[in-house]
């Protein structure tokens, strides 16, 4: 099965109809990676110095809050910070408005989290092999704790020099979670309720997220299964843009510099087939509710 399906749109309010957005939520919930080779997110005028400038390489992400309008992990200060504030923010809108036409049957369920900016070439970054997102892994995240709660994430290769954004795409998330099912350990009894009465995580962390975490472990500490899993390479051009739920599409990022990425979360309720959620599938191994 190739990973990814492709699907032709080139801007970000598309008209579609029923069946397509059903055909994309479809191709989403059984863990394709959905490809819009033809959309663009162009850069305004006075967005080109951010490109250019030498503080970004100092940050690996820099985040946006589009409900609080906030920015995090940003060097720049004045012109530059505004534009930078306004290029994220314009993402967010615009993957507010693509989802909202794409993606019909969530109308109304999906919540925009955190927007990012991903400025640092992917070859050659130096960082912990759990952070290292050049090895294969499915996301969750430490401090916010997904509970019944999906990832689905939209990216867009903005690379001025034209370089794409190269993915390796896994094995599907069952055969994942299959496989070091008998590796993972039960959270210790009380660790939940300390993790957030030490504010490690903002909410309790659920079993759900604990398992989550640790798979997220063992695939990146596994340096075999890193080279001799079933993948695929995947190359997003620069103008084009991608969604897939992350936490079920086993991936990694293997080189690539300046994305854009938009973070939603969507309760798994909300799916058209929730039997395919992450969560259900460990449930169902594991023979108990997990959130
Ligand atoms: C990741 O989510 O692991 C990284 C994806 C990317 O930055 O292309
Ligand atoms: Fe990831």
């Amino acid at each position: 099965m190739s990973p990814v399906f492709s699907f032709a749109v080139s801007n970000w309010a598309p008209q579609i109809d029923a069946a397509q957005q059903q055909q994309l939520v479809d191709a989403l919930e059984s863990g394709h990676v959905v490809f819009l080779p033809d959309l663009t997110f162009a850069i305004e005028e006075n967005e080109q110095p951010i490109f250019q400038s030498e503080l970004l390489g100092r940050s690996k992400n820099i985040s946006y809050l589009p409900d609080r309008r906030l920015l995090k992990g940003s060097q720049s200060s004045g012109a530059e910070l505004q534009a930078l504030q306004g290029l994220m923010a314009r993402f967010a809108g615009a993957t507010a408005q693509l989802t909202t036409h794409l993606l019909g049957p969530y109308c109304g369920s999906l919540i925009q989290a955190r927007t990012s900016f991903r400025p640092v070439e992917i070859v050659g970054r130096q960082t912990s092999w759990r952070k290292d997102d050049s090895r294969l892994h499915v996301d969750n995240f430490p401090s916010s704790p997904c509970g019944t709660q999906r990832i689905l994430r939209v990216f867009s290769n903005i690379d001025p020099a034209g370089q794409p954004r190269l993915w390796r795409v896994g094995e599907p998330f069952d055969s994942v979670a299959r496989r070091y099912l008998n590796t993972l350990r039960p959270p210790l009894p009380g660790s939940s309720r300390l993790l957030n009465t030490l504010g490690i995580t903002k909410t309790r962390r659920s079993a759900y997220d604990h398992f989550m975490l640790q798979l997220h472990d063992r695939m990146k500490a596994d340096a075999s299964y890193q080279q001799h899993a079933d993948q695929d390479n995947v190359a997003f051009p620069a103008g084009s843009s991608w969604m897939a739920f992350t936490d079920q599409v086993s991936h990694a990022a293997m080189a690539g510099q300046f994305a854009l990425e938009q973070t939603f979360m969507l309760p798994v309720e909300s799916m058209r087939s929730p039997s395919a959620a992450p969560l259900r599938i460990l449930e169902g191994l594991m023979h108990r509710r997990l959130a």
